[in-house]
């Protein structure tokens, strides 16, 4: 196991560019399980979740052919089997994304239950309220989703009581190729569902409401999918990082390649506290801030302010005048960065789902774990303007969704080392 170790309060600038988005990735990789040839895609980023969705279509019976690490053609003419093992899917929760392409293709599948997870129960209740709504039989048995769909899957209305992005995402894959309309309301309006919908709008699918809350899906009836290429979107919650690290170090960072408008409301938070924002086509500056004011946060669904970069944002706070307040609305327990933070030296109470941050600490670097993707990126930033070294240790969290991390920062002038663990 590896570590990272990084000294604080060194100067850091430059540029950094963004990868592709992990959360775009996943569902287009989970699609190539609708195309009768293939299914290319570019743009991937090389992250380990990546990695393990290519893994799980792999052992499913998935043609896989990588061009280079960031391109990759996907053929399910045939599978072996519809089966997504508890070994795959424990590893990485968004496998249940193969539940509605593998049940509107083959018409059966079994899907292990991804389980709890560090940031809350997590469940998939709607994705399987919503398979039955379609017509599937859906069992639990042995800990796995067990669906069969012997007639096909066919439209219906699905409303979705909480907003959930990876249920819409099923449910879109699911209804691309059943018999006739499904309507979707309450659907989750992120950029990574919107690509969802454009690269089955390419592959012949007509689908009304894209981009908001209302989608109607026009089924083909049970037609795979002819082949198509698609460029996954660049990653905002990267890029939302980097602009964060740029707004501890409170020092001028330019970030490439994204989609400035996919990240409005982290634009908005950072200028609210005092930086200045610059865009143009596919760059954004942050400029230092004169004085850094504290904040409010509630976390929401897109457009909104990302539950993805809360813990960023926290570890922000612990640098900025007075004492800010942010409040996580999505998952319960998405706070476990703030107990590695407090050994750092920050000041923060926790009620609820509110977490009250006083600013203007002077951080001391020492060991910390971390305990989930995103909380792992705010120890990065703590770590950045804390005195001395810190040790982030479990980044194998990291490696799931930051690609060549330490190589980004290396190159924006971060002193960090990669070491392993003793021992190990
Ligand atoms: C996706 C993102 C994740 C992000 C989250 C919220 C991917 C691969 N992951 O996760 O990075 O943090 O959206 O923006 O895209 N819920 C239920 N029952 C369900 C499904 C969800 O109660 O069947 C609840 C969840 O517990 C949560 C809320 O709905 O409280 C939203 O979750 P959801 O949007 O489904 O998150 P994911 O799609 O898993």
């Amino acid at each position: 196991m590896d570590y990272l170790k990084i000294l604080g309060r060194q100067n850091i600038g430059g540029s950094v560019s963004i990868g592709g988005a992990k959360n775009s990735a996943l569902p287009v990789l989970a699609s190539a399980l609708l195309y009768e040839d293939f299914l290319e895609i570019g743009n991937l980023p090389d992250v380990a979740d990546v990695k393990t969705l290519v893994r799980l279509l792999e052992y499913l019976g998935c043609g896989v052919e990588w061009k280079n690490e960031h391109q990759i053609k996907i053929s399910a003419q045939r599978l072996v089997h519809t089966k997504a093992t508890y070994d795959i899917v424990r590893k990485m929760r968004a496998s249940i994304l193969v539940l509605g392409p593998l049940l509107s293709r083959f018409r059966k599948c079994e899907v292990s239950l991804p389980g709890g997870c560090a940031i809350g129960a997590r469940p998939v209740d709607l994705h399987i309220k919503a398979m039955e709504k379609m017509g599937a039989e859906i069992l639990i048995e042995n800990g796995y989703i067990v669906a069969k769909a012997p007639q096909g899957l066919r439209g219906a209305h699905i409303s979705f009581d909480k907003i959930t992005v990876t249920g819409t995402e099923n449910v879109l894959m699911a209804a691309a190729l059943a018999k006739g309309e499904t309507k979707i309301t309450n659907a989750a309006k992120e950029p990574e569902v919107v690509q969802l919908c454009r690269l089955l709008e390419q592959s012949g699918i007509k689908i009304d409401g894209i981009g908001t809350d209302t989608l109607v899906v026009y089924g083909n009836g049970g037609e795979p999918l002819k082949n198509a290429q698609v460029d996954i979107i660049p990653d905002r919650i990267e890029a939302g990082t980097y602009m964060c690290i740029g707004a501890i170090m409170n020092t001028p960072l330019c970030i490439e390649n994204v989609i400035p408008e996919h990240l409005q409301s982290i634009s908005d938070k950072l200028e609210e506290i005092g930086f200045t924002i610059n865009t143009r086509d596919n760059i954004l500056e942050i400029l230092p801030a004169k004085k850094m004011q504290a904040f409010e946060i509630i976390t929401t669904e897109y457009p909104g302010f990302p539950t993805d970069m809360q813990a960023q944002f926290m570890a922000l706070a612990t640098q900025c005048d007075g004492t800010s307040v942010i409040e996580e609305r999505l998952f319960e327990n998405r706070f476990m960065h703030v107990s590695e933070l407090q050994r750092l030296g920050a000041h923060i109470s926790l009620k609820g789902k509110v977490a009250q941050v006083k600013g203007g600490e002077n951080l001391r670097g020492a060991d910390v774990m971390a305990t989930d993707l995103r909380a792992s990126s705010a120890l990065i930033l703590a770590a950045l303007v804390a005195d001395g070294y810190t040790q982030i240790h479990r980044i194998y969290h990291l490696d799931r969704g930051y690609e060549k991390i330490q190589e980004k920062l290396s190159k924006i002038g971060v002193k960090v080392e990669r070491l392993k663990e003793w021992g190990r």
